[in-house]
Parts: C-alpha cells; sequence; structure tokens
C-alpha cells in the first residue's frame, strides 16, 4: 500500500528546490537510515553566522526528498543558531504532514542540516 502523501510533500518531491552540492561548503553533513539504507547530505555556506546558501544530496524515497527540499527553504537566510533548533516536527509540519511510516523520513533532513552546522562550527575553531 502506497502512503498518501499530503500536495506539499508531491510538490516538493516532484520538484525539489536547492539540490545539488555547493563545492566549496563551510559545512557539510552526511546521515544514513540503517533501516531503509537511504543517505543524506546537507551542504550550507554561512556568511556573518547566517546561511546564505544550502544544498541537498538525497539517496533516498520520496518522503526524503521532500524533507530535504523543505529543510533547505527553511534553513535559508537564517542565523546557524535559528537553523540548528529546527526539528524534525517542524518539517513534518511544513509539509502538512507526513504518513506515521515516514515519520522517520524527516529525521534524516534535521540531523544533515545539524550535522551541516556542527561541521562548520568545528571548522570556525581551527
Ligand atoms: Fe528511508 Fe524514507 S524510507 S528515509
Amino acid at each position: 500500500m502506497s502512503p498518501q502523501y499530503s500536495k506539499k510533500v508531491m510538490d516538493h518531491f516532484l520538484h525539489p528546490r536547492n539540490m545539488g552540492e555547493i563545492k566549496d561548503a563551510d559545512g557539510i553533513g552526511t546521515v544514513g537510515n540503517p533501516t531503509c539504507g537511504d543517505i543524506m547530505t546537507i551542504y550550507i555556506k554561512v556568511k556573518d553566522e547566517k546561511i546564505q546558501d544550502v544544498k541537498f544530496k538525497t539517496f533516498g524515497c520520496g518522503a526524503a526528498i521532500a524533507t530535504s527540499s523543505m529543510i533547505t527553504e527553511l534553513a535559508k537566510g537564517k542565523h546557524v543558531d535559528e537553523a540548528i533548533k529546527i526539528t524534525r516536527s517542524d518539517v513534518a509540519n511544513e509539509l502538512d504532514g507526513l504518513p506515521p511510516v515516514k515519520m522517520h523520513c524527516s529525521n534524516l533532513a534535521a540531523d544533515a542540516l545539524g550535522a551541516a552546522i556542527e561541521d562548520y562550527r568545528k571548522k570556525q575553531k581551527k
């Protein structure tokens, strides 16, 4: 049985925003879901502590692609301290919900963004 996706999920899945890679990224975060094997990488470009640009690469299900796309939109322009607070449920809510069996997919997006910001901070310290 295929899960029921909201219109917004389908839109972001079929027309993902900010897909791709940032070659000279200031922070990169990759996370995988061991259960389904899906992998997501988020790249961020930061200026004056604000996320100037953000892109993603996702090998995963439709919900994983839609949540990646949505989180890039949520993160763009935000201060890194704000962006790191974006939660899994923020992403799902912005997409007008995800089917319960697909909620875990939104974990990837929030975790990958968090990992990219951590990576950025680590590099800053050096
Ligand atoms: Fe793996 Fe959705 S099924 S992230």
